[in-house]
């Protein structure tokens, strides 16, 4: 039989967490920090005994933040709404092959996957319904990838992908990013796109996946702009005042492209979404220093360079006066605030290994 997204999850545990177990020195107990061991389809941790189980080969390991009332914590309200919209879905015909045509489309993800060497070990925090993660993994098959996020409709939409492509080097984990279940210094790329700002700390929300990274390896993650999400905040007033159908002023929804439930969900986490932040290059450079991680580029770059196919993403790169950063922002707003206005910045760790 042909495997199909609607294949059901028949494997054989033991089978079908032959990945987590070869990878299983990454993981630490999200409760603990203890040592995971795969045992009889679950995680156990070594150190305080919980279990974590494994169902569909998806990793639940969920652990709630346990921070004073008075911080404030969108966690949960992030989970349900992510829970009922998950994003960002996938095209009805979607195979490797149109999900390939779609990243590449796309000059961040085209550029990564041009650039991430084929053996790396991956992380995507907040990888959503698993695009990127899939797209990544598939491309190289001796990379090591797992992708992460608190939905767990949004990780079965991932891993229905998974298992009909048979994209092996793939595991997805739910996880809360504050609370993670991978060792300090474990990844050569850590990935997080469009997920920080819908944290009640993103400054923390940095801190805690940077940890993450090895020494000398890279940070990727994407921000709402301050002023390239202002287009996005004008269409959702108007929205608020004149009602939803006004919802074709946004470019994409009127793309022809998009299927209803990608329509659907790009909607619902542009104009509904129940908290977001925004944030300017001035301020992320300022978490790189705070971290140890140099700045190696940005897109778009934050000097006002071009970035086409010959970008390097790995290498330094001016990072421009705050004059030149003011300016690509603007521009950011002026050219109408595309993929609603994100940016992207990467960093290297500059040798620390956390805890150092
Ligand atoms: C806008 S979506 C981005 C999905 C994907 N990265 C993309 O670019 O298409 C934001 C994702 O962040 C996840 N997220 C939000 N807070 C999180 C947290 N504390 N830990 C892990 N994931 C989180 C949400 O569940 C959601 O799937």
């Amino acid at each position: 039989m042909e495997k199909t997204a609607e294949t059901p999850f028949e494997a054989t545990a033991g089978e079908d967490l032959a990945h987590l177990a070869e990878n299983a020195d990454l993981l630490c107990c999200p409760a603990c920090g203890g040592d995971l061991q795969v045992r009889g389809g679950a995680l156990a941790c070594l150190k305080c005994g919980h279990s974590f189980k494994c169902e569909k080969r998806i990793a639940s390991l969920f652990w709630p933040n346990q921070w004073d009332k008075a911080r404030g914590d969108v966690t949960e309200i992030e989970q349900s709404f992510y829970e009922r919209n998950p994003f960002p879905n996938y095209d009805d015909t979607d195979s490797v092959a149109t999900l390939v045509d779609k990243a590449r489309a796309g000059i961040f993800a085209h550029l990564l996957d041009q650039q991430v060497p084929a053996r790396a070990t991956i992380l995507e925090v907040g990888c959503g319904t698993g695009q990127l993660s899939n797209f990544l993994a598939s491309s190289s098959r001796a990379r090591t990838v797992f992708g992460a996020d608190l939905s767990l409709s949004s990780l079965k939409l991932g891993e229905a992908f998974r298992r009909a492509h048979q994209i092996n080097n793939l595991t997805f984990c739910q996880m809360n990013l504050f609370r993670p279940a991978f060792k300090a210094g474990g990844f050569d790329l850590v990935i997080s796109n469009g997920v920080l700002h819908h944290t009640s700390d993103p400054r923390a929300a940095f801190a805690s996946i940077a940890r993450l990274v090895r020494p000398r390896g890279f940070i990727a993650i994407g921000l709402y702009n301050v002023l390239g999400r202002l287009p996005t905040d004008a269409r959702r007033l108007l929205l608020r005042m004149l009602g939803d159908r006004f919802a074709i002023l946004d470019p994409r929804l009127r793309s022809p492209e998009l299927n209803a439930a990608r329509r659907r969900a790009w909607f619902l986490d542009q104009y509904k979404n129940p908290h977001e932040s925004k944030h300017s290059f001035g301020e992320v450079l300022g978490w790189f220093d705070t971290a140890g991680f140099e700045f190696m580029s940005s897109i778009p770059a934050s000097d006002g360079a071009a970035v086409d196919s010959a970008y390097r993403l790995f290498e330094a790169h001016p990072r421009g006066s705050a004059l030149d950063r003011l300016a690509v922002q603007l521009r950011m707003l002026l050219e109408g605030g595309k993929d609603g206005g994100l940016f992207v910045m990467i960093g290297r760790n500059g040798g620390h290994q956390a805890g150092d």
